[in-house]
Formats: structure tokens, C-alpha cells, sequence
């Protein structure tokens, strides 16, 4: 063997090694602080929690007049149009990567599940909604969507639910203010939103079973083993798709493909959240000093350090019953889990293709088949059975 050939496969033997070396070292699944956010990503509580900026939102006669107006196309201005056109069937959402609104509008982005929503703490894909009773006046004035207003809510409440809004309210529709009536329209949407949950899946049973088994030192044998190591080690989906809904509440740009004109994410939509007349610190809060207020000055103190981090991304959607939400990402552009899976998988869409800058964690993960196949099967198991 000449000196040449020799050292290459040393070189070769070398990488062996060190390849060899490096599973070694790999520690045992789950380590101490994988096994407590394991911990964290199972049984959802009953009930959302509390939002103390709406005083109605636990309560159950606001809650079925809620449900009654997010069902009623009349408060649309082109009378064909309510909440539930692209809220309802089993996933309360739409099979379509964009909805159709009134007069012949189109939405700028995919519909999101209303299932779990009050569990979240922020609302709409860029977060432009601190609470979700001031997000539910947002479709409601877009004129792409219900393109409506308060004199036509106020003409609905009038005709149709009158004693009822008095009652809860202790004035009539005519004696509230058009931003005051809005803000009770949500307020009413809220509460019945807050009942529409589906928080029981096999995903829970599944981990506490593989906890279990940790415990007692055979997680290898657990059926789970392969799909939850591959969704917190190689997949790092963990990272940002933790706790029981599987969000971390946070926006990240993970590389979806758009140049559509709501591009820049969250980035467009802070600064109007922040000073939003209907957002927690505003004047039609139930709570204008607590702490979801409080939580809107943290957000405008980082502005200026975070904006970078900002351009093009997007809230971490709940996994929770994303059998019954295709299609997917903000975008609506991938259609099955799988075709979610290979997106992770070569490191998201081409730079270029999206606003901004990916975020470090999302790269090539180079995948096995059984890895992809686990995660999907790890993915469906989280929809709810009622
Ligand atoms: C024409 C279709 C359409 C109609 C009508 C509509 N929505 Fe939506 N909804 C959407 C789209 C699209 C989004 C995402 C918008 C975005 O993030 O930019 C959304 C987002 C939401 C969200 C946020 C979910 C999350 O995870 O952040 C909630 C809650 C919601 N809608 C409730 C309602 C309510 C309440 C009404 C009636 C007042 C309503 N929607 C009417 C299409 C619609
Ligand atoms: C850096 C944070 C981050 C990581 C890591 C991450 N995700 Fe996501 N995930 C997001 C964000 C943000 C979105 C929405 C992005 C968008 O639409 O622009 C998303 C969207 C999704 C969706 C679509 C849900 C829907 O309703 O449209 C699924 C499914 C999903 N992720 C699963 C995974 C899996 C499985 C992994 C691991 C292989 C993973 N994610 C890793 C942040 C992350």
C-alpha cells in the first residue's frame, strides 16, 4: 500500500471512529429534562385559562349567545357570510388553503382551527390579536371576510337578540357605542369559543404510558420510543412545539414559501397590536392592568432587539387534531402530514422564496424512512377523540 492510500484510509478508519464514538456518547432517551417537558406535553385541563379581560368569558348565557351570532350570516354585510363559513366541520376550519369571504373576497392566508384557541396566547398567524375577544372583531370587519360594522351587528342584536344583550350588558345595542358594541360582540364570541375544545387524544395516553415505561427503565420496548426521540432529538420539533398544546406561543421563520403581501409576518403586525384600542391595556378590557397587559409593554420593550427575529415569522401552531386541519402552514401550501414531514426534513422552502432569514434550527434533518413515517403516525395520534 502506498503512502497516499494509506493515509486515506486511515482518514477513512478515523471518521469510522469518531462516527462510531459519537452514538456512543449520545445519552440515553429521554434525558432528565427531556423526561420533565415529556412531563409537560400531556393532558390538556379541561378548560382554557382564565382571561380576566373579558368578564363574560366563562359565562354560559354570553356563551350561547355566542354561539348563536358566530353562526349567523346576517351580521355579514353581504348577508352570506358568518363565522362558522370557514370555522366549522370537525376541524372548525376549511379544506382549502384560503376561504371565501363576502363579495367575491379571498383570504390572504389559510384559515387555523378554532379547537383549543382560547389555550393560546396569541391569535391570527402573525399575532396581530392579544385576546381572543378582540381577534373576533378583526374578520368581522375585513372586507375580504364579513366586511361588516357595528350598525349591522346593532341592527342583528335589535331584531333578533335584544333582551338577551340588555340583560348581560344592562343597556340596550342603541344605548352602546359602535367600538363598545364590537367589543361585546367579541366578548359573547369569546365564550362560546372557549367551549369548542377537543383535548383528549391517544398522543396523551401514549406518553404517559411511555413515561411508564422510562420509569421502570424499559422506554426501549415502548411503542412510542422511535417517534417521541426522533420528535425532540434529530426532528427538534420540541423546540418549538412543547407544552400540552404543542405551541410555545412564540413566532419563528421557518422558511414557508410566500410573497404574497402578508410576507413579513409578525413583523407588520406588532406595532398595530401594541397600540390597538381594543387590545388588553385599551379602554374596553375587563382588566386594563393585569397582567395580559402588562405582558404588552414586555413585548414593546424587546421591539428594537427582536425586530431581525421578527421578518416573516409566524406563531408555532398547536399540533393538537391536525389530522382534521389540512392543509398546512400559514400558507395552506403543503397538503398531507407527510408532505409536512419532507418540509422539515430538507430544512423548509429555498431561501429566497420567503421574507427574512430562517431560523437556526431549521435545517436539513436528513431523516430515515421509519423516522418520517414515526413522526406522521406521532402527528395523528394527537387529534382529539370527543
Ligand atoms: C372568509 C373566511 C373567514 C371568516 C368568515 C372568519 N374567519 Fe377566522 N380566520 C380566517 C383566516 C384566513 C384566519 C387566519 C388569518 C391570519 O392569521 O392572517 C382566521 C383566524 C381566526 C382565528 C385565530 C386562530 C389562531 O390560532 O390564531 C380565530 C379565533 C378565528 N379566525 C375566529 C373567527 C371568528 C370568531 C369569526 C367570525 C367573527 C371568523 N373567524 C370569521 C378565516 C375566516
Ligand atoms: C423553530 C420552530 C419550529 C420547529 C423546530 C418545528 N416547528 Fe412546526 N411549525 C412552526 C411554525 C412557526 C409553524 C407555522 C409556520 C408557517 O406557517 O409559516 C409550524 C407549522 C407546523 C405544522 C403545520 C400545522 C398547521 O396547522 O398548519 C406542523 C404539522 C408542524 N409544524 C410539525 C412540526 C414537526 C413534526 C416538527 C419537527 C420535525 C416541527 N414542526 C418543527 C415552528 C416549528
Amino acid at each position: 500500500m502506498n503512502a497516499k492510500r494509506l493515509s486515506t484510509r486511515l482518514a477513512a478508519l478515523l471518521v469510522v471512529g469518531l462516527m462510531a464514538s459519537a452514538c456512543e456518547n449520545e445519552d440515553p432517551f429521554p434525558t432528565f429534562d427531556e423526561l420533565d417537558k415529556l412531563r409537560q406535553l400531556h393532558t390538556m385541563p379541561q378548560r382554557p385559562p382564565v382571561d380576566p379581560t373579558n368578564r363574560f368569558a366563562d359565562d354560559v348565557r354570553a356563551a350561547s349567545l355566542g354561539n348563536r351570532l358566530f353562526h349567523n350570516p346576517k351580521l355579514s354585510s353581504c348577508g352570506t357570510v358568518s363565522c362558522a363559513s370557514c370555522h366549522d366541520g370537525a376541524g372548525r376550519t376549511v379544506a382549502t388553503a384560503k376561504a371565501d369571504g363576502c363579495n367575491g373576497g379571498v383570504t390572504g392566508r389559510n384559515p387555523p382551527t378554532i379547537l383549543n384557541v382560547d389555550y393560546l396566547r396569541w391569535f391570527m398567524w402573525d399575532g396581530r390579536a392579544d385576546r381572543l375577544w378582540n381577534q373576533a372583531i378583526l374578520p368581522l370587519t375585513s372586507p375580504v371576510e364579513m366586511d361588516s360594522n357595528a350598525t349591522i351587528v346593532r341592527a342583528q342584536l335589535n331584531a333578533t337578540y335584544m333582551g338577551e344583550y340588555t340583560e348581560l350588558f344592562t343597556k340596550t345595542p342603541d344605548e352602546t357605542e359602535d367600538d363598545e358594541l364590537l367589543a361585546n360582540f367579541g366578548k359573547l364570541i369569546q365564550a362560546y369559543e372557549r367551549t369548542v375544545n377537543l383535548v383528549r387524544s391517544p398522543f396523551d395516553e401514549d406518553v404517559k404510558r411511555f413515561i411508564v415505561a422510562v420509569e421502570e427503565g424499559r422506554e426501549k420496548e415502548d411503542p412510542s420510543y422511535l417517534a417521541l426521540k426522533t420528535y425532540f432529538r434529530k426532528g427538534q420539533c420540541i423546540v418549538c412545539h412543547q407544552g400540552v398544546t404543542m405551541s410555545d406561543n412564540l413566532f419563528h421563520n421557518i422558511g414557508v414559501k410566500d410573497s404574497g403581501a402578508g410576507a413579513p409576518g409578525q413583523t407588520d403586525a406588532v406595532e398595530p397590536m401594541l397600540n390597538w384600542k381594543f387590545n388588553a391595556a385599551g379602554p374596553y378590557s375587563d382588566n386594563r392592568n393585569g397582567q395580559d397587559a402588562a405582558r404588552l409593554s414586555g413585548v414593546r420593550s424587546t421591539l428594537a432587539e427582536k425586530r431581525a427575529e421578527m421578518e416573516g415569522a409566524y406563531k408555532t401552531p398547536t399540533l393538537r387534531n391536525v389530522t382534521l386541519t389540512a392543509p398546512y402552514m400559514h400558507t395552506g401550501e403543503l397538503n398531507t402530514l407527510a408532505e409536512v414531514i419532507d418540509f422539515y426534513d430538507k430544512g423548509g422552502d429555498e431561501d429566497g422564496t420567503f421574507h427574512g432569514k430562517k431560523t437556526e434550527t431549521i435545517k436539513k434533518l436528513n431523516l430515515e424512512p421509519e423516522e418520517k413515517e414515526a413522526l406522521v403516525k406521532l402527528l395523528e395520534s394527537m387529534t382529539g377523540t370527543p
